[in-house]
């Protein structure tokens, strides 16, 4: 059974949750590779919501074993907060969940530290989460971090803690200017979080060598977006871990050779949320139109999205770094209102057009869309599941964005809830998963 990683290929929210609900009842293993809890993953069952933020969306199906693997950070009260929430609404966790010993945990001393530098750092703000995520992979890459099994080990947990409040207390107090924290006020929690967690966490590497050998087949849930990688985003404007594709290796222990396919998600049009470069960002009616129509706002800050059109060089930069074989369109119904809509074919600088996403922060600063206009279909695909129904004009800007991108649609999303799904027929997605069925070929 194929191994599948799903990422994002914008900026993040591109409706990874909604993707990885649908595609979770065809695979045994759904794992989390990366980020923490600045993600949020909105899946939409029936008339109930749920925002997934550290634990994997395969866990709404009954069956599907949820890993969360060492490339993740973990903020240990919001993961209860959000097992518990979990269980409230029948879900079930145990033999469910698997935590990974090697996952980095989230201290109190870094959203603290994360808000305090953002606090500082004036027009080179990133506006973050605030949940502390950036410090805490910092902390990972400075050899200080304190793991899952750390938490295990009542000794050695408190001798970390020590050393880490001397030194994160030190920063605060003298660089930011800001509160400090105790071991005593921290210890009693961790350790009871220790308690709460303890039947979860295990070596999840080994576990999914051994699941894998028995021929289970684990789908690798990103978190989000290709151009928020710490490698390969737009650096400084980015989160802290390996959104992409090869992150799911590190993250997880899996090697590169398990791994059989990429599917990338994209938005029919594109948002971002906190500071950077957006080339493509629109203001006044059509930033309201998306905004509104698409319900624009984060699901862990609220924050507004900023709102713009497809960009087709970032899409294809994408498909590049990630290897994909094919992308889910997501929230295609959320463009039937527009009269036109556009695809961003270059990035134009200093009279030179880049049809590949630059690497220069000056050219994402200065750089001016280059579009294609192709006609709206002013007609609504909400709820549509099969491919012949989209109106024609929507099917012409599915394909030419797939022309241009150079990389196969094999999904299209037309509305929140699982249903509202077209399944390319031809595509990738039946070939990996053929209980999928199949509809109509473009
Ligand atoms: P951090 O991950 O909280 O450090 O935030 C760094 C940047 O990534 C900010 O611009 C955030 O808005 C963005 N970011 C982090 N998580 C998400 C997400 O799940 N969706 C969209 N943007 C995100």
């Amino acid at each position: 059974m194929p191994n599948i990683v799903v990422v994002g290929a914008q900026w993040g929210d591109e409706g990874k949750g909604k993707v990885v609900d649908v595609l979770a009842p065809h695979v045994d293993v759904v794992v989390r590779y990366q980020g923490g809890n600045n993600a949020g993953h909105t899946v939409v069952v029936g008339k109930e919501k749920f925002v997934l933020q550290t634990i994997p969306s395969g866990i709404l199906h009954r069956g599907c074993r949820c890993v969360i693997g060492c490339g993740v950070v973990i903020n240990p009260a919001s993961l209860i907060d959000e097992m518990e929430a979990l269980v409230q609404r029948g879900v079930s966790l145990d033999g469910n969940l698997y935590i990974s010993k090697n996952a980095h945990l989230i201290m109190p001393y870094h959203p603290a530290l994360d808000r305090a530098a953002e606090s500082q750092a004036g027009k080179r703000r990133i506006g973050t989460t605030g949940k502390g995520v950036g410090p805490a992979y910092a902390d990972k890459a400075a050899r200080v971090g304190i793991r899952m099994a750390d938490l295990l080990d009542e000794q050695l947990f408190r001798d970390k803690l020590e050393f880490n409040i001397r030194q994160k207390n030190r920063l605060l107090r003298e660089i930011y200017d800001a509160e400090e924290f105790t071991v005593e006020a921290i210890l009693g929690p961790y350790l009871r979080y220790a308690g709460w967690l303890a039947p979860y966490i295990t070596d999840t590497a080994l576990l999914l060598s051994r699941w894998m050998d028995g021929g289970a087949s684990v789908m690798f849930e990103g978190a989000q977006g290709t151009l928020l990688d710490v490698d390969h985003g737009t650096y400084p404007f980015i989160t802290s871990s390996s959104t992409t594709a090869g992150g799911a290796c590190t993250g997880t222990g899996v090697p590169p050779t398990k791994i059989h396919g990429a599917l990338g998600i994209s938005k029919a049009y594109c948002t971002r949320v906190g500071g950077g470069p957006f080339l493509t960002e629109v203001s006044g009616d059509i930033a309201d139109l998306l905004r509104t129509r698409g319900n624009e706002f984060g699901s862990v800050t609220g924050r507004p999205r900023r709102c713009g059109w497809v960009d087709a060089v970032g899409l294809r930069y994408a498909a590049r770094i990630n290897g994909l074989d094919a992308f889910a369109i997501t929230k295609l119904d959320v463009l039937d209102a527009c009269e036109t809509v556009k695809i961003c074919v270059g990035h134009r600088h200093r009279g030179e057009v880049f049809t590949e996403f630059p690497e220069e922060e000056r050219i994402w600063h200065e750089a001016a869309p280059v579009y294609e206009e192709l006609s709206g279909w002013q007609t609504s695909t909400h709820g549509m599941q099969d491919y012949a129904e989209l109106p024609t004009k929507a099917r012409e800007y599915l394909e030419r964005l797939s022309e241009i991108v150079g990389v196969g649609i094999a999904l299209v999303s037309t509305g929140p809830v699982r249903d509202d799904t077209i399944i390319v027929a031809g595509s990738a997605l039946p070939r990996w998963f053929p209980s999928l069925g199949s509809a109509a070929s473009p």
